[in-house]
């Protein structure tokens, strides 16, 4: 498909050098994926380096104590997602062998764990192709394609889920959705976005009919 060999080969030659990238390993894209929820990447990176060096295996984050996780987290917020990810890891050490869930639908029934990032692990370690969805995702999707459901309506939500699920390439699921999570955040931009130097200037609807600044579309709730 047009679209996404276009967006993975801009991922190719633009792709971030991220730490989590480096690995397929479940527990680490998963302590990625927690810790990159309402954060910044460049906010995020330090903390995963902290985490992983001191917890190295889903045990080590098992065995510690509430405080000691939580004191690691200070300064990112939304403690829950800490108190979630420790509850998690004592789960999976404790019941399943250390051995993290290798499906979607197993993935998605941890404490913790919703839509978004089930299919970012599922996608980027097993190779499921599970479409992510998140602001990014609408952004660019609802441009490219001129789409002005709003994204915070319950019929918005299932428009973009479909389409973004029938974008991904299975071949390359977990590249793809990190392309898109990329080009989202780095070029397709809420403000300024590089429509000049854009692979998708040839074909994106809201380029062609100036309606870049009008999407996404999103209802006053
Ligand atoms: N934001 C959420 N998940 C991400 C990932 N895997 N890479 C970059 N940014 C992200």
């Amino acid at each position: 498909m047009k679209f996404s060999n276009t967006l993975v080969y801009w991922y190719l030659q633009n792709n971030r050098e991220l730490p989590w990238r480096k690995s397929k390993n479940p527990y680490f894209i998963w302590l990625s994926e927690i810790m990159l929820q309402q954060t910044r990447v460049a906010q995020g990176l330090g903390y995963y380096l902290k985490f992983t060096s001191t917890f190295p295996t889903v045990f080590d984050l098992a065995k510690a104590e509430e405080s000691t996780v939580l004191k690691m987290w200070q300064g990112l917020g939304y403690y829950s997602r800490a108190r979630n990810l420790h509850f998690s890891a004592k789960h999976i050490a404790q019941e399943l062998n250390g051995e993290f869930p290798t499906s979607y639908a197993e993935i998605i029934k941890l404490k913790g764990i919703g839509d978004y990032t089930a299919s970012a692990i599922a996608s980027i370690c097993f190779n499921e192709p599970t479409a992510v969805v998140d602001g990014n995702v609408y952004r660019v999707l609802s441009r490219y394609f001129g789409i002005k459901t709003a994204t915070n309506s319950a019929s918005g939500i299932k428009e973009f889920k479909t389409l973004a699920q029938t974008l991904i390439d299975p071949s390359q699921p977990g590249t793809y959705n990190q392309a898109l999570m990329d080009f989202g955040a780095l070029h397709c931009k809420p403000q300024n976005p590089l429509c000049v130097s854009c692979p998708f200037s040839d074909s994106c609807v809201a380029l062609e009919k100036k309606l870049t600044k009008e999407l996404p579309v999103k209802d006053k709730k």
